[in-house]
């Protein structure tokens, strides 16, 4: 099955995946967990930072963090955070590697599941794959409490595949006119194939809390004209030549320059996480994401 049929029943499993959750009784045992994709329509605006940030914010917060890189661009997280990853992903999908030995541990303990082109590969795998390597996320005895997903840029398939799974899905745009552009198409591929009607919107690089606060209402006005979502302010962060500055230096900016008006706001931004809901429903069920980001039963 390729991954544009998978797509296809994942769209159409959507309205059946709601119903259960209200009887779901087993998939709200076990552990649960806050999911959240940092997404955008266009590339460059700042996701790898954004995750890597509010990642170690949450850390600092006494929260188990797990990063999840689906990004196959060439920013990858563990680069940003100095880390030299030997596996990723793709040894785990390839049954090189078991999932233990491929994590690995960032600042604040932060745990970072790399990426490489296998990710491309999920959709591809056959049931048997599928099955082995639930049964190694499942048995993986780590306890999480947040898990985010760095995702790629634009409306492939990929970051499709990554948005539809996660309990909250966090868009990230620019000022910029392109960036508003094209974080729009992102959620309206997202609301009308795949029936996602809630996003949270996280406006990077601007001049100050009203720039961020404008570039909302300007996007939730188009948004509300003309698609069925409701879009939520979730936050801003500065421009700050400090953030280029910790990536030359291969640190977060709360390592690097912890008392930087950005670097505050990247807490603040972690602290607006722990107010999210986990919700009593499958979504809010670590077994339940992996079966569906694993596409088994
Ligand atoms: N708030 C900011 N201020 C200044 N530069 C930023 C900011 N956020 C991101 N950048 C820079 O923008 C570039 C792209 O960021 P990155 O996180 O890799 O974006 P993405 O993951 O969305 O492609 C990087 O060089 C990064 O240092
Ligand atoms: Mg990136």
């Amino acid at each position: 099955m390729d991954q544009a049929e998978l797509l296809r029943q994942k769209a159409s499993q959507h309205k059946n995946r709601t119903a259960m959750s209200e009887d779901g009784v087993a998939y709200v045992e076990g552990q649960q967990v806050r999911v959240l994709s940092i997404t955008s329509g266009k590339g460059g605006v700042g996701k790898t930072n954004i995750v890597a940030n509010v990642g170690l914010a949450l850390a600092r917060l006494g929260q188990r963090v797990l990063i999840f890189d689906t990004d196959l661009g060439l920013a990858n997280i563990d680069i940003l955070l100095g880390l030299s990853p030997q596996y990723n992903i793709g040894h785990v999908l390839s049954g090189e590697k078991r999932i233990e030995d491929v994590v690995v541990e960032g600042p604040g303990g932060m745990l970072i599941l790399p990426a490489n082109s296998g990710v491309d590969e999920v959709p591809a795998l056959t049931e048997a794959q599928r099955m082995e390597l639930l049964a190694q996320f499942e048995n993986w005895d780590r306890q999480i409490d947040v898990l985010l997903l760095d995702t790629g840029a634009g409306i492939g398939p990929n970051v499709m595949y990554f948005n539809i799974v996660v309990q909250h899905i966090v868009v990230v745009t620019t000022p910029e006119p392109t960036a508003i552009t094209d974080a729009y198409a992102l959620m309206k591929v997202l609301s009308t194939r795949y029936q996602e009607k809630r996003f949270q919107l996280l406006v990077n690089m601007v001049k100050d809390e009203k720039q961020a606060r404008d570039v909302y209402r300007s996007l939730a006005q188009v948004t509300g004209r003309f698609l069925d979502i409701s879009l939520e302010f979730f936050g801003y962060v500065p421009r700050d030549p400090n953030i280029t500055r910790a990536v030359t230096q291969r640190k977060a900016l709360l390592d690097a320059y912890p008392d930087t008006p950005a670097a505050k706001l990247f807490t603040q931004l972690a602290r607006n996480v722990l107010k999210m809901d986990i919700p009593k429903s499958p979504k809010g069920n670590i077994q339940f994401l992996w079966r569906h980001i694993l596409r088994t039963g």
